[in-house]
Order: C-alpha cells, then sequence, then structure tokens
C-alpha cells in the first residue's frame, strides 16, 4: 500500500472563502484538531498577508509538532522571510512558495515572459533553501499551462532545491483523465522528479475536485492537498474526509492510502463548520446530516435486514456517536473534566472551572448533555482570546405577539464599560433585535446573512446563530450559541462586531510597534 501524504489547507485556501474570518485562537484550535486527525502537513496561513495570519501560523508552529506546520509565500525575499520569522519554530521548518505558469497569469497578472518566471521561481527556492529544509513549490494555474513550460519549469526548481512540487487546477477546470495526464507528463520529462514530492490541489468549480485528486495520485502524485468540508475560494478545494474515506472504502481496488485517523472526522468536520460559520449542506457526502439517513420505505427495509444492503460506511468509521447522553445535571467537575480529557481538550483549571460553570447553567436547562453539546461548550472555552474590553450582553428582552409589532429591549456593557440600554422595533423578532443592537454599537452595519441550527437533536437543542454582515464597511462574521435562539441571535450580532473591533486594535497596535 503505498502511502499518500495529507496536506491540510483549511486554514490558508480554506480561510480565503468568502465569509470566514477566523482569529487567533479559533485556527489554532482548528490546527491541534487537524492534528489529531493525523494531516501530514497543516497550511496554516499566508503569513506575510497580515499580522493577524503572521500570529496565528507562529502560534501553530510553536505549538502543533504531530505534524508539519506550513505557510504560503509569494516569490518575493520579503515574503519568505517574514515566512521565516513564523515558521522557525517548527519540528521541520516547511514554505510554501508560489508562482503562476499559465500564459493567462504570466501575461495578465504577472506581465512577466516565461523566462523572467523560470528566474523568479528559481531565486525565489534558492533563497528559501537558506532556512527551509522544506521548500514546496506551486505551479499556479499549473493546468491552464504549457506543458513543456511546466517540465523546464519543475526541472530547474527541482535543480534549485524544491522538496515538493505542487501542480494546482487553480480554476477547477480539468476532468479526471486530463488532470491524470498531467501528472504523468512530469514523471516521464522531468529528470530527477522521482528525488521529490510531487503534489496535487484541486479546486471543486465542476464538482471533480476530488476525482482529479484520485486520477493524479495514479499517475504518480504522493501527496494530496484539500480542506476539511471542502471549504475554498469559490466553489471549494478537495474535501479531505471524502478523499480518506473513498480511499479506505475502496481499498479494494486502491493500491494506495492515507494514514487519516478516519474516526477524527466528524469532530473535525463539525469544529470546522462551527469556527467559520460554514453550514455543512445536509447531503453532502461522509459528513453531511443525511450522510447516514435512510428514508425510502424499501431503504429502511433493506437495512433493517441487513445494513450493507444500502450502507458502504459505517457511521463509526467516521467517528459519528457524538449523539450519546453523557453528562447530566447532577455530574460532578470531576465526571467533567474527565469527559473534557477524553474529547481531547487540554484546558487549565482556570478554564475547566469556567466551562463547568457554564456547564452547570445549561444542565439546568437541558436535562441531558449529549456529546456534541459538550463539545460546543468546551471550544467556546478554549477559543476564548486574551482579554480586550468588547461589547458584552448584559440582556435582551422581546415582546412579541401576532398583530403587534415586536419590540426589543436590549442592555450591553461597552468597550469603555458603560450600561448601554436600548429599544427599538422591526417586522420581526430578530429585526427588532438588530435594529437595537446597531443603536447601541453606534456604526454602519449592514446585515448580509442570519442562520440559526440547532446544535445535536431534541427539542431542548442548544441553538446556534451565524451573522454575516459588513460593520463600518468591513466584512465580519460572528456566531454564538444559546438555549434561546433570540439570545444566539443577539450574542452572535455582538461577536460579529467584536471580531472587528479587535481586528482593528490589533492592525493599529501593528502600526505602533
Ligand atoms: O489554487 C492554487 O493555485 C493555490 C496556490 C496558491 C497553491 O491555492
Ligand atoms: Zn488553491
Amino acid at each position: 500500500m503505498r502511502k499518500i501524504d495529507v496536506f491540510d489547507t483549511t486554514l490558508r485556501d480554506g480561510e480565503q472563502s468568502a465569509g470566514i474570518n477566523l482569529n487567533t485562537a479559533e485556527k489554532l484550535e482548528i490546527a491541534r484538531q487537524l492534528e489529531r486527525f493525523n494531516a501530514d502537513v497543516i497550511e496554516a496561513g499566508f503569513p506575510a498577508s497580515s499580522q493577524g495570519d503572521f500570529e496565528a501560523v507562529k502560534k501553530i508552529a510553536q505549538t502543533v509538532k504531530g505534524s508539519i506546520v506550513t505557510g504560503l509565500a509569494r516569490s518575493v525575499k520579503s515574503d519568505i522571510d517574514t515566512s521565516w520569522e513564523a515558521l522557525k519554530y517548527g519540528e521541520q521548518p516547511h514554505i510554501h512558495i508560489f508562482l503562476a505558469t499559465s500564459p493567462i497569469h504570466m501575461t495578465h497578472k504577472l506581465k512577466k515572459t516565461p523566462d523572467q518566471v523560470v528566474d523568479i521561481a528559481v531565486e525565489s527556492v534558492k533563497y528559501a533553501k537558506k532556512n527551509f529544509p522544506l521548500v514546496q513549490w506551486s505551479a499556479e494555474d499549473a493546468f491552464r499551462s504549457d506543458p513543456d513550460f511546466l517540465v523546464r519549469v519543475v526541472r530547474e526548481v527541482i535543480k534549485a532545491g524544491a522538496t515538493t512540487i505542487n501542480l494546482p487546477d487553480t480554476v477547477g477546470y480539468a476532468t479526471p483523465s486530463e488532470y491524470g495526464a498531467m501528472f504523468r507528463h512530469l514523471k516521464e520529462n522531468v529528470p530527477g522528479i522521482d528525488r521529490v514530492k510531487l503534489s496535487a490541489h484541486c479546486h471543486n468549480d465542476l464538482g471533480m475536485a476530488v476525482a482529479n485528486t484520485i486520477a493524479a495520485i495514479e499517475n504518480g502524485a504522493d501527496q494530496v492537498e484539500g480542506t476539511i468540508n471542502g471549504l475554498g475560494e469559490r466553489a471549494g478545494n478537495a474535501a479531505l474526509e471524502e478523499l480518506a474515506v473513498a480511499l479506505h472504502i475502496r481499498k479494494d481496488k486502491f493500491t494506495f492510502g492515507t494514514d487519516v485517523k478516519l474516526d477524527e472526522i466528524k469532530r473535525t468536520s463539525q469544529l470546522v463548520s462551527q469556527l467559520t460559520g460554514m453550514a455543512i449542506q445536509a447531503n453532502k457526502a461522509v459528513v453531511g446530516k443525511n450522510a447516514f439517513a435512510h428514508e425510502s420505505g424499501i431503504h429502511q427495509d433493506g437495512m433493517l435486514k441487513e445494513r450493507t444492503t444500502y450502507e458502504i460506511i459505517t457511521p463509526e468509521l467516521i467517528g459519528e456517536n457524538s449523539t450519546q447522553i453523557v453528562l447530566g445535571k447532577h455530574s460532578g467537575r470531576h465526571a467533567f473534566k474527565d469527559k473534557a480529557i477524553a474529547l481531547g481538550f487540554e484546558l487549565s483549571d482556570e478554564k475547566i472551572t469556567e466551562a463547568f460553570k457554564a456547564f452547570k447553567a445549561l444542565a439546568d436547562k437541558k436535562k441531558e448533555i449529549s456529546e456534541d453539546d459538550l463539545y460546543v461548550l468546551l471550544t467556546d472555552q478554549q477559543i476564548q482570546e486574551e482579554e480586550v474590553p468588547v461589547y458584552e450582553l448584559k440582556s435582551v428582552q422581546v415582546q412579541y405577539g401576532n398583530g403587534s409589532i415586536p419590540t426589543a429591549s436590549v442592555s450591553v456593557i461597552s468597550p469603555e464599560g458603560d450600561l448601554l440600554q436600548e429599544a427599538s422595533t422591526g417586522s420581526g423578532s430578530v429585526e427588532a433585535i438588530c435594529n437595537t443592537l446597531e443603536r447601541l454599537v453606534q456604526g454602519k452595519v449592514h446585515l448580509l446573512d442570519y442562520r440559526v441550527t440547532s446544535i445535536g437533536k431534541g427539542r431542548d437543542a442548544l441553538g446556534e446563530a451565524v451573522v454575516n454582515m459588513t460593520y463600518n464597511g468591513k466584512s465580519t462574521t460572528g456566531r454564538d450559541v444559546a438555549q434561546d435562539v433570540l439570545e444566539a441571535s443577539a450574542k452572535a450580532y455582538l461577536n460579529a462586531i467584536n471580531r472587528q473591533l479587535v481586528n482593528e486594535r490589533k492592525r493599529s497596535y501593528a502600526k505602533t510597534v
């Protein structure tokens, strides 16, 4: 069985998706989970793109030791230097440099000739090699590049010291046979190609990212790149959970596989969805809510007689057992802490105490606490950022009756520590809350998207709200959970505002140092 390395780019290509903005604590939490999922390489961000990305990549490189941590860089010395400052803490410092090689990109975006592109690529790889033992070089838009030019540039960057060559289908244009053929062409024509790792990176614009990636492996790729839940630019990247499960389930056919911990898939997928606020489509392969649901009578009958009639993947394979009831109102701190540890959380005593308080408050309202509830609660505690003054919800009250105008009264503590109160109406309860909050936060808010979902099952399930908005012209996303969806909505709204405030403060701090 040939081992295929898994390169996860949820925190870089995935984070580039419209509407996602993760803070450092959230990125670190996802990186830790990716380590448990057993990704071979984690692309933690693009250090030179912003102060926030730099900090997150550095923190992840300092913390994660079970996976190689990398960061993206353009082919310029300043990007490579900045990346080194963030990535030098890794066990095996790894950088990912890219440069476009297709005629379209070279002419219109880079405004460079092919000769110039080869020179820049070689120079940047040589420069990176001065510090980094591992240098991945990507030919952006490789699939739409001239195959012979690709052979030439790849040959030169290997000579310059690249250790991995990545050939992306940047715009998701390839079909499986075409994408596979590109790998075969390079394998057959580039001297020394067997000394480096070959990597596949597919986008999903035509829905073929996973199939294309498998075709690349069949034609010599040693590494696959993708994201959890298929997040990514436009239609996203290849979904890693689908790839890993496909290779496992069809091991009768494939002579290769990954070392992904399949039973960490469900949790990884849920965490990414929870923190990014990107819902998973119900019928999504492997991790969708309906992926194991059998609706028609004939299917249910078949399942009862013999599961394999209609089930090729078991929920247990991907670690789907989180709806079990695990704790209740009378559970003590000890049992709570043990469960937190069993779920993989490493929380300080102080954070356990805070989480336990939140658990008790929830257990007072909700009789039975499931693993899903606990996971959300503990994650929320884990991702608390360092204390910075932001808006805090004190109370929310809504008056609603059919035939009357919904009115919300809300009080918050401002970042300056003042108690602010307002009331306002709206055409519905949520709009009344949003209108009131907009007055309180003193800025122009334009709501772009709003969603409420339940966590777990049952009438008393927690409600999660996700709000996507622009605040003073900048886009931001917020999320929060509560047992009441109106409270969750108010908290998610403030969470979006607070993220923006924290980002602004970080930016102005970065300018002063
Ligand atoms: O899709 C792409 O080409 C990329 C590169 C930066 C590797 O994400
Ligand atoms: Zn990409």
